[in-house]
């Protein structure tokens, strides 16, 4: 069972869906991501701890929250899916249509593979949920946009650093006080997104 610690008890306390929302705070607290009505794209997003506060930091701002996991979150929009399915990128462009949104402001991905407990494996695997968003991002971030990515801590991390920061102004890896003790998750912040062609 998971210890339930300082942040567990406070997301309860302040009706977070996770405790993980601290963690998105943490970082904005210190790179200034969100403003008012900007838009995000959540991947990863259940339960929504993060669309939670993507919500509250853009002051209604369209939110859209991807994950094969529900969320339950009034205002934001809900895409049922795995990032690594084909139709995807469609399936959200259809509901940016829907919403008149012309394209993400912020993309957030907090995904995490099932924990396998080989480090090793984790990595890989979290290097990969990594690469998917950048993919997505490619193709749904403004010019000028903000991207953060969580991995799990290995040999490959500053060669993920390199692919990504290619396209970004600014790419800094940040683990927000907020992060479990001992844990080998650290966030990729990378702003002022470039164009790609
Ligand atoms: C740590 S949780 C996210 C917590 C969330 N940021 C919050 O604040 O509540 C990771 C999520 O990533 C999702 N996930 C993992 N792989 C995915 C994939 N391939 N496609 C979509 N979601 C995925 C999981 O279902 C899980 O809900």
């Amino acid at each position: 069972m998971k210890r339930q610690d300082y942040y567990y008890r406070l997301a309860k306390k302040e009706h977070y869906k996770s405790r993980a929302a601290y963690k998105l705070m943490h970082i904005d607290d210190r790179f200034y991501i969100f403003k008012k009505g900007k838009s995000v794209l959540d991947l990863g997003a259940s339960p929504g701890g993060w669309s939670q506060v993507a919500k509250e930091r853009t002051y209604g701002g369209a939110v859209f929250s991807v994950d094969i996991k529900p969320v339950h979150i009034e205002g934001i929009t809900y895409i049922k899916g795995n990032v690594f399915d084909d139709e995807i990128i469609n399936k959200i462009k259809e509901k940016m249509v829907e919403k008149n949104t012309d394209g993400f402001d912020v993309i957030l991905s907090d995904m995490s593979p099932k924990i396998s407990g080989v480090k090793e494996v984790d990595h890989q695997q979290s290097l990969d949920l990594g690469r998917r968003a950048l993919e997505i991002s490619k193709q749904l971030l403004k010019v000028g946009g903000s991207l953060i990515i969580k991995l799990f801590y290995g040999q490959d991390i500053f060669n993920i650093k390199k692919e990504v920061e290619a396209f970004f102004d600014f790419c800094k890896f940040y683990t927000p006080p907020s992060s479990r003790k001992g844990s080998r998750e650290v966030y990729m912040v990378c702003k002022r997104f470039k164009k790609t062609i």
